[in-house]
């Protein structure tokens, strides 16, 4: 007993050493999620391999167009592990991202991927920026078929340089890239980030910070 555990504790450190960057590769021809499971893991349960359904590896509706009247004008439609049952393990998903004319879809960065984008329709801006110290603006207008990669975990956007809808489709190297919206992180957190440390860190008045977080 005693040694069993000392070996799982030891397999644990080993592999807590090593940093994946991205996904773990499958050890099996799917593991189609079980989202009513109740074990948590790293990713999600799989359902038993004979219940496994066509359907478990289809999403259907992309084609459809978001609405898009909203503060920021632009809709993004995830099709990730929770919306595909069958990417799980997968490393990989998407997104369609409908744009209001001159609508944005704010500056925000994917924790788990690497964003591959391709504009179906419409003229984009889009832009990432670089890590400390450089905080370079790596930027550049799209056109309809133009694809452009945005680094994993770096903060980008795009917008809509048009005067008709755009539309974008992205594919994401994670089956669950998650979203950090930096607005909303920084001045909408669920409790509020006290104002003054906001105040000094991006060196403005109080009151500034407290009228920015009104708005989340
Ligand atoms: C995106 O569009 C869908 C359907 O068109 C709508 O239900 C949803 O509220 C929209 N989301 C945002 C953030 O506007
Ligand atoms: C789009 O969303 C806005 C705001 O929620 C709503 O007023 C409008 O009716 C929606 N449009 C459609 C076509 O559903």
């Amino acid at each position: 007993m005693m040694s069993c555990f000392l070996i799982f504790s030891l397999l644990l450190a080993s592999s807590a050493s090593f940093a994946f960057a991205s996904d773990p590769s499958p050890l099996q021809d799917f593991c189609v999620a079980d989202p009513n499971s109740p074990v948590l893991v790293n990713g999600v349960v799989c359902k038993d391999p004979k219940l496994v359904q066509a359907d478990d590896f289809l999403f259907r509706g992309l084609n459809l167009m978001r609405n898009t009247s909203n503060d920021v004008g632009s809709n993004v439609t995830a099709v990730t592990v929770a919306q595909l049952p069958g990417l799980n393990t997968f490393g990989i998903s998407m997104a369609r991202i409908d744009f209001a004319p001159m609508g944005i879809n704010p500056p925000h960065t994917h924790p788990r991927a690497t964003e591959i984008l391709t504009v179906i329709e419409g003229r984009i801006l889009v832009g990432f920026v670089t890590s400390n110290p450089e905080n370079r603006l790596i930027t550049r207008v799209l056109e309809k078929g133009d694809v452009f990669v945005f680094p994993e975990g770096l903060i980008h956007f795009q917008k809509n340089l048009g005067h008709g809808y755009a539309l974008a489709l992205a594919a994401l190297s994670s089956q669950n890239p998650g979203v950090i919206t930096i607005a909303n992180a920084v001045f909408g957190s669920n409790a509020d980030i006290p104002a003054d440390v906001l105040a000094k860190a991006f060196q403005t008045n109080i009151n500034v910070v407290y009228q920015i977080q009104s708005k989340f």
